[in-house]
């Protein structure tokens, strides 16, 4: 079934001067209209090349299963090494669609730990190294530019010490998913041999979950790659429609975009599922660094975005929901709820003395954090700030391809509304620049004065 989205407490018939009006969509039909028509005839093309995922990948995904089923007795660690676009999305899908306890589970009932690496910080490399057996370990590194520093010197770390430990082989744990034509690590694939998986050229990191940056890792995992792009495929379908009333990618950005025009520069991102959690952590970066641009396509300084936050219900009604119900009116705040989880616990009787706490027994958990929903969305329409429900009927791999794929062409459509490149990310190439220039690296020197003429820090504002 496909997921509802319920935009009424964007609305000023719910939430008074602080919300839209209808005369408001209305006047932004002819822009909505163009960004659809912009998204329908692109995709496919340059860095829109993953609205097609869904459609093009049928070989991939027989060779991505035949790779899995044939590595799948023989490990009992997978681990990613990547960074951004290159492991948020894998992390996400592990823990909407696994265990939420995966790898602490018996040996019977889990046969490969799943890890992903997604910093530098050596702690957590020493860690990880604590943890994991090479011999038994299979190493996805994923970088598309095959030259970020971080899952480079990650991928020199892991493979020096499979040399040590493994020797002549060791190449056969470590598969490789980068650019086919660009970048250090395709060499190194060819060089040693090592299995080797696609990003398309116009897919970009934070695009790249329905590619096998994520279909691996989710198929290694066992989790059915074909109906997550199934899902994406039907959401896709979904988003066809100029009309914002039909097509719920259009309609929220379209939203997001009038709430910007009034001040709403925070958008949260509230899951009623820990499974949802990283999925949230997912949304961040492709919300983030797609509409946070200095410039529009027009060469002039916008210094566009909307920050994105990420809460989880219930647990953060207890820490941010204060802020959102109460504090400025500069967010939209939106919450996903699961109609059905997946199993539930039935909350017993025992407190017949305590009427404050009997009124819980007999009610499941899940009613309980879907009542808890229900009433938090009372709560922020109450107080007149913005909000909208995202509601899938369980999360399953055809609802969570249908998610992505929702806030792809959001964000797609979006970019589009604001006149920015959303597929660019100038801001984070300034930092790869700057550390290869403090690094050394060769043909960073102009970078390395220009870092070196900075003005330095003053002693006085450091205490
Ligand atoms: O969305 C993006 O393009 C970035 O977040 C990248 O995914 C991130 O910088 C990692 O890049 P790469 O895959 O080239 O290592």
């Amino acid at each position: 079934m496909l997921l509802k989205f319920d935009f009424n407490n964007m609305m000023s018939d719910f939430i008074g001067n602080q919300g839209i009006t209808v005369k408001e969509l209305d006047a932004m039909k002819e822009q909505a209209k163009a960004a659809n028509e912009f998204f329908q005839s692109n995709r496919g093309d340059g860095m829109m090349g993953w609205a097609d995922l869904p459609y093009n990948q049928d070989a991939v995904v027989a060779d991505i299963l035949d790779y899995a089923k044939s590595v799948k007795d023989k490990i009992e660690y997978f681990v990613v090494l990547g960074i951004g676009g290159s492991a948020l999305g894998p992390a996400a899908v592990f823990t909407a669609l696994c265990h939420f306890r995966h790898n602490d589970l018996p040996k019977d009932k889990q046969k490969i730990k799943f890890l992903v690496e997604d910093n530098v910080d050596p702690e957590r490399m020493l860690a990880l190294l604590d943890v994991i057996e090479p011999e038994k370990t299979l190493f996805n590194v994923i970088t598309k530019s095959g030259a970020t520093s971080e899952t480079m010197s990650q991928y020199l770390i892991i493979s020096d010490l499979l040399k040590k430990k493994i020797g002549a082989k060791w190449n056969e744990h470590i598969v490789a998913t980068t650019s086919s034509a660009k970048g250090n690590l395709i060499k190194l694939a060819k060089e040693n041999n090592f299995k080797t998986f696609y990003i398309p050229d116009g897919v970009g990191g934070r695009f790249s979950e329905l590619c096998p940056v994520g279909l691996l890792p989710a198929a290694i995992m066992g989790i059915d790659i074909k109906a997550m792009l199934e899902g994406a495929a039907a959401m896709d379908k979904a988003c066809k429609d100029a009309d914002i009333y039909k097509n719920p990618a259009l309609m929220a950005a379209v939203l997001q975009f009038i709430a910007m025009g009034k001040g709403k520069n925070i958008s949260v991102m509230m899951p009623y599922a820990d499974s949802l959690k990283y999925i949230a952590d997912w949304y961040c970066q492709l919300w983030g660094e797609s509409l946070g641009k200095a410039k529009d396509n027009n060469g002039k300084l916008i210094n566009a975005g909307q920050t994105p936050v990420k809460s989880l219900g219930v647990t953060d009604q207890h820490s941010q929901v204060q802020l959102y119900t109460e504090g400025p009116y500069d967010k939209v705040i939106t919450l996903i709820g699961v109609e059905k989880y997946r199993g539930d616990v039935v909350i017993p009787q025992g407190a017949e003395a305590f009427p404050d706490v009997n009124f819980l027994c007999g009610h499941t958990m899940g009613e309980l954090i879907n009542t808890e929903r229900v009433a938090t969305e009372y709560a922020l329409t109450r107080s007149k700030h913005m909000n909208n429900t995202i509601l899938l009927d369980e999360v399953n791999a055809n609802t969570i391809g249908q998610l992505l794929m929702l806030f792809q062409i959001e964000t797609a459509y979006e970019g589009y509304l604001l006149n920015i490149d959303a597929f660019n990310q100038p801001g984070v190439e300034e930092g790869k620049n700057a550390t290869y220039a403090l690094f050394n690296r060769k043909g960073y020197e102009a970078k390395r004065e220009e870092l070196q003429n900075a003005p330095k820090k003053n002693a006085k504002y450091i205490i």
